[in-house]
């Protein structure tokens, strides 16, 4: 049975894991950065290379000697190559090499975004290609068919800021701190989120692609008019923004055939509103809900290695060459259109 060591340092988690073709997760081991990064608002990229270097080496060490498997029990090597931070990508990657190199082993070179797509099959074992996922975290929000391994349709993605960071950077309006998400619906709950009036920017239009830049100025707006409480401008910004997840996830689903599941990944998936939300649109169009669980929605190693295997089951499989390049930007379907009006983001 395969048996892959995954690695990730694309943001700010550096991370390892080991994972079976029995979905087993034998070990892993993950550390955050989340202190070096809060006393500036947001992750700094130099900082986040230079941790992902300082630790990762003793964290593969570590997780291998907790599962008390050495290089040579593996079947590959899987690392993201990107998209993500290039510096903590780079870490990871030639890291990876080396490994490959020295244990002569297989290296797969992940796409983060494939990691966080087929993630939900390896926390559920019923779950079966098609499937429609709303990708939500920090960096991304995207909305994707996921017909098979490397068979990835984008429907919509964002054309400002991903939704995590809409919560950020409404956490750091109202003063809550980094990373805000988690923050904002604490304090949301204290909230009446009609309060407020704030736009749902790109709500019922024609494509399902996303926008939060609108929502956040209105939100740094509302906050300096001195009219509303924090916790009314919290719960009025997660209402706006769980109405335009909503509209834009009805209207990606009209565009997908066949799908049977609807799957929600990314560090937002953390947030009950918008779980509970998602559950009432999939009920509402007989779709299965999955929400894996939380340590497998945000940034982690065990859906790297997992991505690994199932790489390593295709038929045809091949390994990546040892001069695989990191890459900074790397979509998941090339194919996909831009959204009009949208920035670098992919
Ligand atoms: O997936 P993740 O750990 O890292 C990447 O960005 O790839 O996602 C982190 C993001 C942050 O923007 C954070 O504020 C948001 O997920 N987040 C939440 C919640 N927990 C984390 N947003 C809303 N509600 C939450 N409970
Ligand atoms: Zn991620």
């Amino acid at each position: 049975m395969a048996l892959v060591l995954g690695i990730e340092s694309s943001c700010d988690e550096t991370a390892a894991a080991l994972v079976d073709g029995e979905r087993r997760i034998l070990a892993q081991r993950i550390a955050s950065q989340e202190e070096a990064h809060a006393p500036y608002g947001g992750v700094v990229p130099e900082i986040a290379a230079r941790a992902h270097a300082e630790r990762l080496a003793p964290l593969i060490e570590g997780t291998l000697a907790d599962a008390r498997l050495t290089l040579a029990d593996c079947d590959a090597i899987a690392a993201t190559a990107g998209p993500g931070l290039i510096g903590g990508v780079i870490v990871g990657l030639v890291t990876a090499k080396a490994l490959a190199m020295a244990s002569d082993k297989p290296l797969i070179a992940i796409n983060h975004l494939e990691g966080h797509a087929l993630s939900p099959r390896l926390a559920d074992p019923e779950l079966d290609f098609p499937y429609a996922l709303l990708l939500v975290s920090g960096g991304h929000c995207q909305i994707l068919r996921v017909s098979g391994v490397g068979q990835y349709q984008r429907l919509a993605t964002t054309i400002d800021d991903a939704l995590g960071e809409a919560f950020d950077k409404t956490a750091k309006i109202l003063g809550l701190g980094y990373p805000g998400g988690p923050a904002v619906e604490a304090l949301a709950r204290h909230g009446d989120p009609q309060a407020v009036p704030l736009p749902r920017p790109l709500m019922r239009s024609k494509d399902p692609h996303f926008s939060f830049a609108g929502l956040k100025s209105a939100v740094l707006r509302a906050h300096d008019s001195g009219q509303y409480s924090h916790a009314d401008i919290a719960a009025s910004f997660q209402q706006a923004a769980i109405e335009c997840i909503a509209d834009r996830l009805t209207r990606a689903l009209e565009k997908m055939d066949e799908v049977t599941a609807l799957v929600v990944a990314g560090g937002v998936a953390a947030n009950q509103r918008v779980r509970a939300s998602l559950e009432v649109l999939a009920a509402g169009r007989g779709l299965r809900f999955v929400a894996p669980p939380l340590a497998l929605c945000t940034d982690n190693a065990a859906m790297i290695a997992w991505a690994g295997i199932e790489r390593l089951g295709q038929a045809g499989f091949v390994a990546d060459p040892l001069d695989t390049v990191a890459r900074p930007r790397w979509p998941l379907d090339p194919d996909a259109e831009p959204a009009r009006g949208a920035g670098v983001k992919a």
